[in-house]
């Protein structure tokens, strides 16, 4: 989903989306009080049932408006899912909107909700170069940068220590383009790649027990750009490993697109291969499949998206080290594929990414997963 990032959709469109979707009219409502059936979830027959099977997870992408104000989500969620994510609610630009100041309320109604319902929660994200508040400084020398970024760092993931299982600590780093690999942001230009093992200790530090990421998009496909995106991942975690440094799995984003690129198994099988090799967990953690490259009608779509998905999560769950797949949303009315000019279809028809109809019934990518669960090998 490079597109995205070179349109430079900006924090704007969190905040904006977070507005549009009446987070701050949240006030103190309290999430729907739907019976306690997701604790059951990895019991039914949802996919978070095929998952178990191989003591797998599969979670979702949520937003808390949602889940408070529409009881179809609510259901699809209990129904399907035994990990939830925030969209943006633990996003910089929406926990802080002045200096040291948070407002951790959308998380923590999502982490209330999650308990009620026996669900896991992911936290996402800590170091980003996307989604900072307006009052951040875009140039840091390196002290304040460090400092800013700790401090950060520590106020979240101590305030969410003991609720939530894993974090993304650090999003998106790679930049295939650039000499070197990695992402001119704030933090890389400041501080240089030495961000990372900082942010990965500040985050053990503030919550021992949270199982932490490394993020990234574009590491699934067979093209020049996503080897580079490979290696330069597997340059950033062998290194991180070597070092001592608190990190225990890979994060790969998922954000597929049909008919786009080629896509070589044995390539992405090596790469899992060799992530697993370091001794870390591999847990895909935003799945969704763009249809706007293809042709309108909804049944090849459905059958092309569905194939690709297939694809990928029978290479990915043939891995021992992988730990479970989280999709950015569970029904096509979610999807942040529709808001954005570089991903929404030329013909404005609606995408179909991901495992439910706008109507919440299974599609064929639904299926897909299901049966990608259901042939997976056992976990190691
Ligand atoms: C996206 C959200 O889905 C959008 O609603 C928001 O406007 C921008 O961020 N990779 C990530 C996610 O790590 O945080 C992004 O989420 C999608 C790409």
């Amino acid at each position: 989903m490079t597109s995205h990032r070179r349109a430079g959709w900006t924090r704007r469109s969190v905040a904006a989306r977070a507005a549009a979707l009446g987070t701050a009219a949240l006030g103190t409502a309290v999430l729907g009080a739907a019976s306690c059936r997701s604790a059951l979830a990895a019991q039914g027959s949802g996919l978070a049932s095929h998952a178990a099977r191989t003591g797998r997870l599969f979670g979702t992408a949520v937003r808390s408006p949602d889940l408070t104000y529409n009881a179809g989500t609510r259901d699809e969620v209990l129904r399907e899912a035994s990990l939830l994510v925030p969209e943006y609610e633990m996003k910089w630009e929406i926990l802080a909107k002045s200096p040291g100041s948070y407002d951790f309320g959308g998380g923590d109604r999502l982490a209330a909700f999650a308990e009620r319902h026996g669900l896991d929660l992911r936290g996402h994200t800590l170091v980003w170069h996307l989604a900072l508040p307006s009052w951040l400084p875009r140039q840091l020398d390196a002290r304040e940068a460090k400092r800013l970024m700790e401090e950060h760092v520590t106020a979240v993931a101590s305030h969410y220590a003991g609720r939530v299982q894993s974090w993304d600590v650090v999003n998106e780093a790679i930049d295939p383009q650039a000499s070197d690999g990695m992402r001119t942001s704030l933090w890389m230009q400041a501080l240089g790649p030495d961000y990372i093992p900082l942010a990965f200790a500040a985050a053990a530090r503030a919550d021992p027990k949270a199982k932490l990421y490394y993020n990234d998009y574009d590491l699934e496909c067979d093209t020049p750009d996503q080897d580079v995106r490979r290696a330069k991942t597997l340059e950033i975690l062998t290194k991180l490993r070597r070092d001592g440094v608190p990190i225990h799995g890979l994060g790969i984003q998922g954000h597929l697109q049909a008919g786009r690129w080629p896509y070589d198994a044995g390539k992405f099988a090596r790469f899992l291969r060799a992530v697993s090799a370091l001794d870390l967990d591999i847990l895909i953690t935003e799945m969704d499949v763009s249809d706007r490259l293809l042709p309108a009608p909804e049944a090849e779509r459905d059958a092309t998206v569905a194939g690709l998905a297939g694809d990928v999560l029978r290479t990915f769950l043939a891995e021992p080290r992988a730990t479970g797949v989280l999709t950015w949303g569970l029904s096509d009315r979610q999807t942040w594929l529709n808001d954005l000019p570089t991903h929404r279809r030329t013909d404005n028809l609606p995408q179909r990414a991901l495992p439910l109809d706008r109507n919440g019934r299974p599609k064929p990518l639904w299926t897909a997963m299901a049966q990608a669960f259901d042939a997976a090998t056992p976990m190691r």
